[in-house]
């Protein structure tokens, strides 16, 4: 049986948010969040009437609604971890309410959720955070606001980002910033962030934002802290975690011509959706890439929306029958 927005009764217990906060987050200005590849990913998810599509990361809802819009008929489960994403979403969506249910949990949790009655026409990946939890959600992810160093998506679950400065052992926090950031310094910041610890803690943007300023010169082409802002948000959400194995889940679940559209923007994700894609449809003949070559924003979306400039996005679906394997970028 499918239940609507909220309804779910097998997810985790969310702390929801007053309706003061909802309200107060729906009047901030950056709560709009312009979708990347908005047309890109709903030619390349091709919704069907009578099938059902999941929206991993639903964010504030603008790709959810393209969907939908798309064609009607179609019904969409939606994910995110963030429960003011989750709220604020829901209510913006309401018009489209009897075809949407949202769970506020990781996607990658998807199998321990009731689906609808229907076949599975395929699921978006739009990962990262939404300009929302960058530049409203008050929880640190931006070097360019002095704020709590929270970064967790989950509030509910997991160390922040400043226990895991005040806590982890200098090797670990090497490993975040060489591997999840590919950041220059690594080391220095390491060490950096160990000696500055033993005089005070770290609790705010501003002190990792302090600690980079000590062992980095100005960038060149970006912000020295950039680089480890995102290294630590990786860390702290289990970010590269179970996505591989969740793309092959849902791949094996996809109804004959589903499809599954992933957008990423970093290369680390990259890569895990390139080789899983690339794995699947080498071992069987149902999987077909339809993206030889990741499909990137053009000049007028890249002017327009700063993020979409390192997006990239890939497809694969489960081949219909009797379908033909050329590759669509191929063409
Ligand atoms: C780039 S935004 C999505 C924006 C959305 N497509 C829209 O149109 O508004 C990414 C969202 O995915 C959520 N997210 C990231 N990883 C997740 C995961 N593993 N499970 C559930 N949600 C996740 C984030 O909380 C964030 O709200």
């Amino acid at each position: 049986m499918f239940h609507g927005a909220g309804a779910g009764g097998n997810e985790r217990p969310a702390d929801p948010p007053t309706l003061w906060d909802i309200k107060a987050s729906m009047t901030h200005p950056s709560v709009s969040h312009q979708p990347v590849l908005r047309e890109e990913c709903v030619h390349l998810l091709c919704p069907r009437p009578g099938y059902y599509y999941i929206d991993c990361t639903l964010g504030l809802g603008s790709h959810t609604r393209a969907i939908l819009e798309a064609a009607p008929g179609t019904t969409l489960v939606a994910f995110d971890r963030d429960a003011d994403s989750i709220a604020l979403a829901t209510a913006a969506l309401s018009d489209l309410a009897p075809r949407l249910a949202t769970r506020c949990a990781d996607f990658k949790e998807w199998r321990r959720f009731d689906m609808p009655s229907m076949p599975f026409g395929g699921c978006l990946i739009d990962l990262g955070l939404s300009s929302y939890q960058l530049e409203g959600s008050g929880r640190g992810f931006s070097f360019l606001r002095d704020e709590p160093l929270d970064m967790r998506m989950d509030a509910r679950t997991g160390p922040t980002a400043a226990e895991l400065l005040n806590e982890e052992p200098r090797e670990e926090l090497e490993r975040i910033f060489r591997d999840l950031g590919e950041v220059r310094f690594w080391r220095r910041l390491a060490r950096a962030i160990v000696d500055r610890r033993r005089a005070r803690t770290f609790r705010t943007t501003a002190d990792l934002v302090d600690a980079v300023r000590s062992v980095a010169g100005r960038g060149r082409t970006h912000h020295p802290a950039t680089l480890p802002f995102m290294a630590l948000r990786i860390a702290v959400n289990g970010e590269l975690e179970g996505l591989g194995v969740f793309l092959r889940e849902a791949a094996s679940e996809l109804a004959p011509g589903g499809r599954i559209v992933v957008i990423s923007y970093h290369s680390l994700e990259d890569r895990i959706v390139k080789q899983t894609f690339r794995e699947m449809a080498r071992v069987t003949v149902d999987y077909q890439i339809l993206t030889k070559k990741p499909v990137v924003a053009g000049e007028d979306e890249r002017r327009r929306n700063p993020r979409s400039r390192s997006a990239k996005l890939r497809a694969l679906a489960r081949t219909a029958e009797g379908e033909g394997r050329e590759e669509e970028g191929a063409r």
